[in-house]
């Protein structure tokens, strides 16, 4: 069960709320060894210092000239939406009524949820994703299928059924009764199982009744280490329905609030037109922010405030919001979310845009006491890059001096081409063909 991994290392040690602290927190061993126990990390650092604490006999993995990173870490994602990637011409809600809601119809059928489930995780696996936040669709099935498939392969996954009781065909609703009983059902079954954790899912305020959302809460106050996830003010038409619906309540995130559903461990998608109160109430709760900047692109939202998240000191992942998101790749996410911030007048530093994608992500998972970087006795899931997988990217590469441009090449320039292996809980997982 011991296994050895030489190459170079590259990844950010624990730093606090202080960004600026990411350049003296990030750890780059050219020649280096990572050594695993038991699906954990036992051993980072110089391959010199580690090699004579190796068993004779012991087969070491030589990835020399490639670099070894931290899995990625996939803040939101709906794996039935997988096969509507880059539907065209709408924005949000014409989108889910026109593509999202009759794709998701399919999801009842286990067999079906089953083989696509299968796929989804092939294609998170192939992109360097070890760790994803997923919405499943209205149906256990769907969920039991997405977990049966990730279990297999020891991931540290989060999931949980969709809870929509209303504003969506008739074929995809729940009741607040069934709902409640489905999801403790598979949250009983499936949290804290191995490394899979449960996520309370109210797909968005404008599906779910008040009685439908007081059932999310009551899940919540019975299951406080389980996750909440859902979406938060991504479309300005979205934010008058939600007043509209909720006429009572002081905005959108106030309906969430007023359920208590927000706080540790809630990840809410996008917060693009965020008012100052709702900012404070994110911090304060200590709720995150799935930032989705393909999907938001896509959709035609706006752009997410991403400076203010940063000095709101305001958790944030990066999220590929597949199917609304064009990409399932990390790096195409982080080149997406580059220019959303250039478009603010502001920036995005590829030191910032690799935290984000992996001890970043993590710690708005409130998971960076186990994933996210080399820390000894984290779970291993990790990533070795080709970071020059293409002629481009070869010549920028070597016109670049510092290790910033560098990274900065793969994180603009970089997709699934440079993903060379992928590791879950210690196993190779992914092995390009090329
Ligand atoms: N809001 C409610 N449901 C969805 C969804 O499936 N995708 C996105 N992007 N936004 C949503
Ligand atoms: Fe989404």
């Amino acid at each position: 069960t011991v296994k050895a991994v030489r190459g170079t290392l590259l990844d950010i040690s624990e730093i606090g709320s202080d960004l600026v602290s990411i350049e003296n927190n990030l750890r780059y061993i050219k020649d280096g060894l990572l050594i695993i126990h038991q699906g954990k990390i036992a051993f980072a650092g110089e391959w010199e210092d580690g090699r004579d604490s190796l068993p004779e006999s012991l087969r070491i993995c030589d990835y020399r000239g490639k670099l070894i990173v931290p899995g990625f870490i996939d803040t939101h994602i709906h794996y039935p939406q997988m096969e509507i990637v880059g539907a065209y011409g709408e924005q949000l809600l014409e989108w889910l009524n026109t593509y999202t809601f009759p794709t998701e119809m399919k999801y009842g059928d286990k067999r079906y949820a089953k083989e696509m489930a299968g796929l989804f995780v092939k294609e998170l696996l192939k992109n360097g994703t070890t760790t994803a936040m997923v919405f499943c669709s209205v149906h256990p099935e769907s969920v039991d299928a997405l977990f049966e498939v990730c279990d297999q392969r020891n991931m540290r996954m989060i999931a949980g059924k969709v809870m929509m009781d209303r504003n969506a065909p008739d074929e995809l609703l729940d009741t607040p009764q069934s709902s409640y009983d489905d999801s403790r059902r598979l949250l009983k079954k499936w949290h804290k199982r191995n490394r899979l954790l449960y996520a309370i899912t109210p797909r968005f305020a404008p599906t779910s009744s008040p009685e439908q959302l007081e059932k999310a809460m009551a899940l919540r106050e019975e299951f406080p280490d389980a996750y909440v996830q859902t979406h938060l003010s991504e479309n300005t038409d979205e934010i008058e329905w939600v007043k509209s619906l909720f006429p009572e309540r002081n905005g959108y995130l106030d309906v969430y609030d007023h359920y208590r559903l927000t706080g540790e461990r809630s990840v809410y998608a996008h917060c693009i037109h965020l008012e100052e109160q709702e900012w404070q109430v994110m911090a304060e709760t200590g709720s995150s922010v799935a930032f989705c900047p393909t999907s938001n692109m896509y959709l035609g939202s706006g752009l997410f405030n991403y400076p203010k998240a940063v000095k709101d000191n305001v958790r944030v992942g990066m999220a590929t919001d597949v199917g609304a998101g064009t990409s399932f790749n990390m790096f195409q996410t982080l080149n997406e979310a580059y220019k959303v911030v250039q478009l603010q007048q502001q920036k995005l530093s590829a030191l910032e845009g690799f935290y984000r994608a992996t001890l970043g992500g993590a710690h708005s998972l409130y998971l960076d006491d186990k994933i996210g970087n080399f820390a000894i006795g984290k779970e291993a899931d990790f990533v070795v890059l080709d970071p020059m997988a293409t002629q481009v990217q070869q010549l920028r590469w070597d016109n670049s001096t510092t290790l910033s441009e560098k990274l900065f090449v793969l994180m603009t320039l970089g997709d699934d081409r440079n993903i060379y292996r992928t590791y879950v809980d210690g196993t190779m997982v992914y092995s390009c063909t090329r």
